[in-house]
């Protein structure tokens, strides 16, 4: 059992991995025993990875240049976490950039190179869980392949995209679904993890976008604590490890049974 969830030999990408649910993934990457961790992130790991490439996720071409030297080591990558991500506490534009369109980019180009037998992992949120009521203009927006027809595109839907943190986190969601077939093609699976409110650097600003009452609501509607980045961690090494082998395209809740207790009335939104 142990060594299907073994990192061992395996070369794994992790963005944002310098705070939070990334920092606490490395540590785990690190106990699994990872050959080989890439950092992309715009701050510099204090510890525990091996490489670090200074990356924007929300600039095409700094997306572009972490590929070229994730690329320029002859080592295929194994294990892609698609974790950074940003609040609303950022112009909608840049949530939608980081949150989506560099997460995209980053994988279609990455995706094909991957060592067959791998895996994808994005770190979605329950915010994107509404994603049926938009499905057919999420599909027109990751349709669309040019990057600046792409920040277009967000800035003519300026009402659907709002303030970009619930939306970005919806196409995260169709994207893992979407480009299910496709890993499929490659031999490699693609999977999200969805969290309920995570104790980490970025709690502070949604409870400014979101308020406190609905954070505080989400926390005690689920577990009745507030999820630590190390439970995160776990489910996201999971769905990378061979212990997931046949899970594939899915988006996997990880938020303390908060959206069982919604789904089935036995809680209710606050002013409802
Ligand atoms: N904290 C929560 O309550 C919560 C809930 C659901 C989903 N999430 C998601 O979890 C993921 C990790 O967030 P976190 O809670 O650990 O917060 P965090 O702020 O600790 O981590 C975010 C990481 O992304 C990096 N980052 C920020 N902007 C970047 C950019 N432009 N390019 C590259 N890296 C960038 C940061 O430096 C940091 O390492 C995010 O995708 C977030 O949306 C968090």
């Amino acid at each position: 059992m142990e060594s299907l969830l073994s990192y061992e030999g395996k070369r794994a990408v992790v963005t944002g991995a310098y705070s939070g649910i990334g920092a606490a993934l490395v540590e785990l990457l690190r106990q699994s025993g990872a050959d080989q961790i890439v950092a992309l992130d715009i701050k510099e790991p204090e510890s525990g990875v091996d490489e670090y490439i200074e990356t924007d996720m929300g600039n095409p071409v700094s997306v572009d240049a972490a590929l070229a030297a994730i690329s320029a080591n002859d080592r295929a990558v194994d294990v892609l976490f698609n974790n950074a991500g940003v609040a609303a506490t950022l112009p909608a534009d840049t949530v939608m950039r980081v949150n989506i369109l560099g997460l995209k980019r980053l994988t279609n180009n990455l995706l094909p190179k991957m060592q067959s037998g791998g895996a994808i992992v994005n770190t979605a949120s329950v915010a994107g869980n509404r994603w049926p009521e938009h499905l057919a203009q999420i599909n027109a927006f990751l349709g669309i392949d040019s990057w600046d027809e792409g920040v277009a595109w967000v800035a003519d839907n300026e009402a659907l995209v709002a303030d970009g943190y619930f939306f970005s986190k919806e196409c995260v969601q169709v994207y893992t679904m979407l480009t299910a077939k496709t890993a499929t093609a490659h031999g490699l699976r693609i999977n999200s993890v969805c969290p309920s409110p995570v104790d980490t650097p970025l709690l502070p600003a949604f409870r400014e976008t979101m308020t406190d009452e609905i954070i505080d609501w989400a926390i005690e509607s689920g577990a009745g604590r507030v999820a630590t980045a190390e439970d995160q961690a776990r489910a996201l090494l999971f769905l990378g490890s061979d212990l997931a082998s046949y899970v594939n395209g899915v988006n996997l809740l990880v938020d303390g049974g908060y959206n069982a207790a919604l789904q089935m009335g036995q809680v209710t939104l606050p002013g409802q």
